[in-house]
């Protein structure tokens, strides 16, 4: 009867494009009606490094929220939340901070990498070494089996099974090991070939107006040999094939390869059936978006709705964590 718990979270850091609907939130949507669903806006993981400025995270918390919600994401089928406001996160993540070692957190290759990759944000801090600390909290809180996540993830939740096994080792089996869900869809390039991110200006953003899209993939990068239509290409080195392979059928990619590799279709035609399909994907979305946008109230209050569902069930987590170290 009782369904396994999932829990997946993105940071409010800028609006969510189309590699976060191919690479998460069209796997979490599936998910839904198969788990018990936690979806959070890791408002605390974006302080890790906006600390000094946090008055955008709030604004992006509602983007993001508009942007799940119109991606079918749904309030009665998943709790979606913001984790600032549950205490448990706040309680539960200082008390492992005790039984976690450093050496674990200063191994984990995400922390070596941004501290060399953002040396000006000055995020030499306990918050960010702290960073999967945190994260594991978002998951054992809500005793999640699985945790639907990217590659870049995996060393996270690798190191919050070993934060809920060494939990358990001391005070008793209170935390199940939560196992991560890859999504298989290969990563999403960005307009340029690079990965694809606000940053880089690359990114086709989910609120973008479809005559935006359009004017995005027209002048998008192709495989660089076909430099005149006579000239064949080489669909596994195209970006946009790439979108295809994430957009379009078998069929319409077999004709495609067929026409990129013999120079009888052009890029134009190609990234044509490219445009008609997403524009079947993202105007639906679209609509729903404005209807968020026109009604705040209603946002708002599906996020104080889910606050509420998330700090029960975090409360009676809490509940036996205190019990279980006898602090009662
Ligand atoms: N660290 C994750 C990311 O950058 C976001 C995140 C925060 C998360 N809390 C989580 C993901 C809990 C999964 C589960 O993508």
């Amino acid at each position: 009867m009782d369904k396994k718990c999932v829990v997946s979270g993105m940071r409010p850091t800028g609006p969510l494009h189309l590699g976060h609907l191919v690479g998460a939130l069209q796997s979490w949507v599936s998910l839904q009606d198969r788990y018990n669903n936690y979806f959070l806006i890791a408002s605390l993981h974006a302080l890790t490094t906006e600390y000094a400025d946090s008055s955008k995270i709030r604004p992006f918390t509602r983007e993001i929220l508009m942007d799940w919600l119109s991606v079918g994401i749904d309030p009665e089928k998943s709790v979606i939340f913001d984790h600032a406001h549950v205490p448990g996160h706040y309680q539960l993540h200082l008390l492992l901070s005790m039984t976690t070692p450093l050496g674990w957190l200063e191994r984990v290759p995400t922390y070596k990498e941004q501290i060399v990759q953002l040396k000006s944000k000055e995020i030499d801090s306990y918050g960010f070494l702290g960073y999967p600390l945190l994260q594991a909290v978002d998951v054992i809180l809500y005793k999640a089996s699985f945790v639907p996540v990217g590659e870049d993830q995996v060393s996270h939740i690798e190191l919050c099974r070993e934060v809920a096994r060494r939990f358990n080792g001391f005070y008793g089996e209170i935390f199940p090991e939560p196992q991560a869900l890859l999504t298989k869809t290969p990563r999403l390039p960005g307009l340029d070939g690079r990965k694809m991110s606000k940053s880089y200006g690359n990114a086709i953003y989910l609120k973008d107006d479809f005559a935006d899209v359009r004017q995005k993939i027209l002048p998008m990068v192709t495989d660089t040999r076909r430099k005149r239509k006579s000239d064949p290409g080489v669909p596994e080195d195209c970006p946009a094939f790439d979108y295809h392979k994430a957009f379009s059928t078998q069929e319409e990619m077999d004709k495609i390869r067929q026409g990129c590799t013999t120079a009888s279709m052009g890029c134009l035609e190609c990234k044509k059936m490219l445009l008609n399909n997403l524009e079947t994907l993202l105007v639906p979305i679209k609509e729903r978006r404005a209807r968020w946008e026109n009604d705040p109230a209603a946002l708002e209050e599906i996020l104080q709705e889910g606050n509420r569902r998330a700090a029960k069930t975090a409360e009676a987590t809490m509940n036996e964590v205190f019990d279980a170290m006898k602090f009662r």
